[in-house]
């Protein structure tokens, strides 16, 4: 499959999960709703605040399809493939309508806001259409369906943030959780569908922030996620202490939470990202030391035409920035081959941007056109398929062996390691991560699930590090 890759956080083309926080109490609601979540982990804490609303008005998660009284399924349309997806997973939906005439079907988040109530016309079986900003009229909205009704509500909104809304933890292993920091997009990637989706940009409450992370501290997790589309552009203003709250000062706050709580941010965006940030980032040891920059392409004349801002000039000198004040930075990007005139040239800039840059970790796309987009509407999607596949493999082919050289250059290291659970492969080992978001496996002893450890590393694969526990 060349579309998806690598890391399970990012695929955005990834199958969806059903949830069931309470799977033991599942007869102390009336009715049971199932939820199944694609796209980005922005759409996967988005339905973890849905799941806080429903369970608020008396509906119990199920992770059983067939037992749900409602199926939501939280759409992603970032690429054809992803919302190609969604409507292949409707159609299974279709034989459960069969034998329970009672069940509704809601469709959430972005291809519900791109399509709207065309939505209804398309796919006949769905009975509710709500996008990202309308979830608090989830309740009423069902109450809606539930006399028959088509329920649509897709209006966006300039300032919901759903900030005193605790998200309710779904299919969590306790350690790391997510955390929505702001909503929207006020950039105008011209390949980008997601200011259409998610609507102009706003911050959350810095407090609502803080609490949220102190409070998942307090139940054991050790690891938060701050989540944004463009997370660098993150202010708040807080009246009470007429006081700017930026990004590093959020992070800061966040950080000083514990010295066992890890800190990690997704998405950096090149043009914004600040030495106030990276200085933060090098000033505490529990903001872990990665950064996710997405460069997209590495052509100057295609960064221009894809509206990023910068040039390949200007990505490089961040690089060389973040390295200087955080030398054992790790990198990871995005990538889109066939990018509208994209030639062979511009890709071989790609490729040798790559190169040099040396990421950890890449998540890699072929160009698809979205209705609607500023590319979609000022230029042609010239570029062939079979062209922009083959330039995708080759960009593969290349992080393949970037990503085994960074797993290699790490064998004899040691590396402080925030454990998450069992191996999947052998109960007798544990899984965890290092500061560069490396899985790491190594022997259980006595170690357990949320505890940090000291792990030299003995072996890898191009995916996963192997290691022994350091007992001091
Ligand atoms: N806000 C982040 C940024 O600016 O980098 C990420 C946004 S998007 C959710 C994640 C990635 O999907 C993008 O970085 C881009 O590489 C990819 N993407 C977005 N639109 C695309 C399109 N039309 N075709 C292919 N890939 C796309
Ligand atoms: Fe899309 Fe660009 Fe916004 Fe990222 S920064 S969400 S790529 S418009
Ligand atoms: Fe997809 Fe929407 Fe996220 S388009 S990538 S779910 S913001």
């Amino acid at each position: 499959m060349l579309e998806t890759l690598t890391h399970k956080e990012h695929d955005e083309t990834r199958q969806g999960e059903a949830y069931a926080p309470f799977a033991n109490e599942i007869n102390l609601f009336k009715k049971h709703f199932y939820i199944e979540s694609y796209g980005c982990a922005m759409n996967f804490a988005d339905s973890e605040v849905v799941a806080s609303i429903l369970q608020g008005k008396g509906f119990g998660a199920t992770k059983n399809v067939e037992e749900a009284d409602l199926i939501f399924i939280n759409t992603c349309s970032i690429r054809d493939k992803a919302e190609q997806t969604v409507r292949k997973r409707l159609t299974e939906f279709r034989k459960f309508k069969k034998t329970n005439p009672g069940l509704l079907v809601g469709v959430l988040g972005c291809m519900a806001e791109r399509l709207k109530a065309q939505f209804l016309e398309e796919e006949k079986l769905v009975d509710m259409v709500v996008g990202p900003d309308a979830y608090r009229t989830l309740p009423g909205l069902i109450e809606e369906a539930e006399t028959g009704q088509k329920a649509v509500n897709v209006l966006l909104s300039r300032d919901e943030t759903y900030a005193d809304i605790s998200p309710i933890r779904l299919n969590s292993n306790g350690v790391n959780a997510f955390v929505s920091i702001m909503r929207g997009c006020n950039n105008m990637c011209s390949f980008c569908v997601v200011p259409f989706t998610r609507g102009r940009e706003r911050s959350r409450d810095a407090a609502s922030i803080v609490n949220e992370c102190k409070d998942l501290f307090e139940q054991g997790y050790r690891e938060v996620t701050l989540l944004g589309q463009n997370v660098d552009s993150y202010h708040w203003i807080d009246e009470q202490k007429n006081e700017t709250v930026t990004f590093a000062m959020l992070m800061e706050k966040v950080a000083l939470i514990s010295p066992l709580l890890r800190v990690r941010f997704s998405t950096s965006h090149p043009k914004d990202i600040t030495d106030d940030v990276l200085f933060t980032i090098a000033k505490y040891e529990n903001i872990c030391n990665y950064i996710h920059l997405p460069v997209q392409s590495g052509s100057s004349r295609v960064l221009q035409l894809m509206n990023r801002t910068y040039s390949r000039e200007w990505y490089i000198a961040k690089v060389n920035r973040i390295k200087e004040l955080i030398p054992d930075c790790g990198l990871s990007t995005d990538m889109i081959t066939g990018f509208c005139t994209e030639t062979e040239e511009d890709h071989q800039e790609s490729l040798s941007l790559m190169r040099y840059c040396q990421y950890d970790l890449a998540y890699m796309y072929f160009y698809s056109e979205r209705p609607g987009t500023l590319a979609a509407r000022r230029f042609k999607d010239d570029i062939p398929e079979d062209v922009k596949k083959r330039r995708l493999q080759e960009m593969i082919d290349l992080h393949r062996i970037q990503s085994l050289h960074s797993m290699q250059r790490d064998v004899g290291k040691t590396f402080k390691v925030l454990i998450e659970g069992t191996s999947k492969k052998d109960e007798n080992e544990l899984q965890g991560r290092t500061d560069h978001n490396k899985v790491v496996i190594f022997p259980k002893g006595n170690l357990s699930k949320g505890e940090y450890v000291f792990v030299k590393i003995i072996s890898c694969t191009a995916g996963t590090l192997f290691g022994q526990p350091i007992t001091t």
